[in-house]
């Protein structure tokens, strides 16, 4: 896919203020710090069209960015970060939760983890809400550039034995890194022939 045009729409800070749920959208989501907007920001082919940081807990709104006028890719907090108050955290949880399940044009959720670690209790309990609700969703492997290529085959290959001890099917998966844009067209090539099927289905979230 061509991204001709990747536009800021808006920040909401609770799931009813997000944009009008009239065309096809796909979020990102994962821990805090696991690289949410840097891969937006490789996808897109722009520097910082999403605010990104060092430091964990960088984005704390659902932002919304239009797509060649015809999806919205989202944004939104990470969740687990452990610097903030326990109250705080749960505001956090709340938000995300709300929006995954009230969204009501949320096609897929890619669900990013960090290459580099044996997979984490709080993403694989994420995992496991997903399918508890039927959120569609994809995993997305991130920072693959700061591993050898070997051990980013290997971690990959453990996560998804993990997976397979509770899931008959495995989903999707890429291997990515922002940073050396790796990964970034496979995961646009989903989402192309995706909105295209949606198309020819008559799909629209229009009414
Ligand atoms: P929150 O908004 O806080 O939830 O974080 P996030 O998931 O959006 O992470 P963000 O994209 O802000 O990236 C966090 C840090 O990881 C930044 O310092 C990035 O430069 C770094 N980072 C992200 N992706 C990559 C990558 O593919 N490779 C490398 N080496 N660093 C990355
Ligand atoms: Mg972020």
């Amino acid at each position: 896919m061509v991204i001709k045009t990747a536009e800021f729409v808006k920040s909401s800070g609770k799931w009813q203020d997000c944009p009008e749920p009239n065309l096809p959208e796909y979020a990102f989501i994962g821990r805090s710090n696991v690289g949410k907007s840097s891969l937006i920001n490789a996808m897109m082919n722009h520097k910082d069209l999403a605010k990104t940081s060092q430091t964990p807990g960088k984005t704390q709104l659902i932002n919304h960015f239009l797509v060649n006028e015809s999806w919205y890719l989202t944004d939104l907090p990470g969740y687990g970060y452990a610097r903030v108050s326990k109250s705080l955290r749960k505001d956090f949880e709340k938000l995300i939760t709300n929006y995954i399940l009230n969204r009501k044009n949320l096609v897929n959720l890619f669900v990013l983890v960090d290459s580099r670690h044996t997979p984490q209790k709080i993403d694989l309990e994420f995992i496991e809400w997903c399918g508890e609700n039927g959120i569609p969703f994809s995993i997305v492997f991130t920072k693959a550039d700061k591993l050898k290529p070997n051990a980013a085959i290997s971690n990959v290959e453990n996560y998804q034995a993990e997976l397979l001890k509770t899931w008959e099917d495995l989903p999707e998966t890429y291997v990515t890194s922002a940073e050396k844009k790796v990964g970034t067209d496979e995961i646009l090539n989903f989402i192309s022939k995706t909105n295209k099927f949606l198309e020819e289905n008559h799909v629209n979230f229009k009414g």
